[in-house]
């Protein structure tokens, strides 16, 4: 421990390598667990090698084999079906869930080459602030309907790092439920007369979220993106 901190005085830097230990791990350390759904963004190449990044909910099938549904439209989905590989990159934080979901959120419109760096066993990027990763490399696509395909893919290697506590707020919960919501109203304000319905009754609850954010965590981050992103939903109301 004296050497520790003497260290520590002569290179502050070692407190970070201190956290940031990766490790070898399993699936089910990382809470993944199976038939549950987690929230997780999935990294990965185009065709022409440009990273991009977007949240996906994962399944865990075994210790093996992870699930990934998509929506085709998806640019996730058009790289995996060209690159046959991926990321699956774990965090609990709340910014990269937005700025991946809506990449206009970022201030050049596209999520910051320096978020990523390559992957080690698969031709795919991973995040830099990551605090697990889990590489993979696609099985099997079957699809689900007209819209949907399920990838099955192999779990090539499994690595976390060794991150402090964070003490859970349920703010976290309410932004990341506003902005998958936000997702959908995008879609369906474009849609027919009853999407344009479910968009507005999302539109309610995203304002009910926000309510929530700001009295569990005003003048926050969360407060911060659930205004952004207010102002953005609203924005294509005006467009549609
Ligand atoms: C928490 C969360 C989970 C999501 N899960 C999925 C999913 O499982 N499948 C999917 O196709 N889109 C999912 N989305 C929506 C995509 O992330 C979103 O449409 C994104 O813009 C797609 O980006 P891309 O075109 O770069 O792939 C999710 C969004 C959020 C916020």
């Amino acid at each position: 421990m004296k050497i520790y901190i003497r260290l520590k005085k002569r290179c502050p830097a070692v407190l970070t390598l201190r956290l940031k230990v990766i490790q070898m791990s399993k699936l089910p350390d990382l809470g993944f667990s199976k038939g549950t759904i987690v929230e997780t963004i999935v990294s990965s190449y185009s065709a022409d090698g440009q990273p991009n990044a977007a949240p996906m909910g994962v399944i865990m099938e075994n210790e093996q084999h992870i699930i990934i549904r998509f929506y085709n439209s998806s640019s996730t989905y058009r790289n995996i079906l060209s690159k046959k590989c991926a990321v699956v990159n774990v965090t609990s934080d709340v910014e990269t869930f937005y700025r991946t979901t809506f990449k206009e959120a970022n201030p050049t419109g596209k999520i910051p080459l320096e978020w990523f760096e390559k992957a080690e066993n698969v031709d795919a990027p991973r995040l830099r602030s990551a605090e697990a990763t889990v590489e993979i490399a696609l099985a099997e696509m079957k699809p689900i309907d007209e819209e949907r395909t399920e990838a099955v893919c192999d779990v090539k290697l499994v690595k976390a790092t060794k991150t402090v506590p964070k003490a859970y707020c349920r703010a976290l919960f309410a932004t990341v439920e506003a902005i998958i919501h936000a997702t959908r109203v995008k879609a369906y304000l474009n849609g027919d007369e009853k999407q344009r319905e479910q968009a507005l009754k999302l539109l309610e609850i995203i304002k009910d979220y926000r309510v929530l954010v700001n009295r569990l965590a005003p003048n926050s981050r969360y407060a911060e993106i659930m205004s952004d992103l207010t102002k953005l939903v609203n924005s294509w109301r005006v467009e549609s």
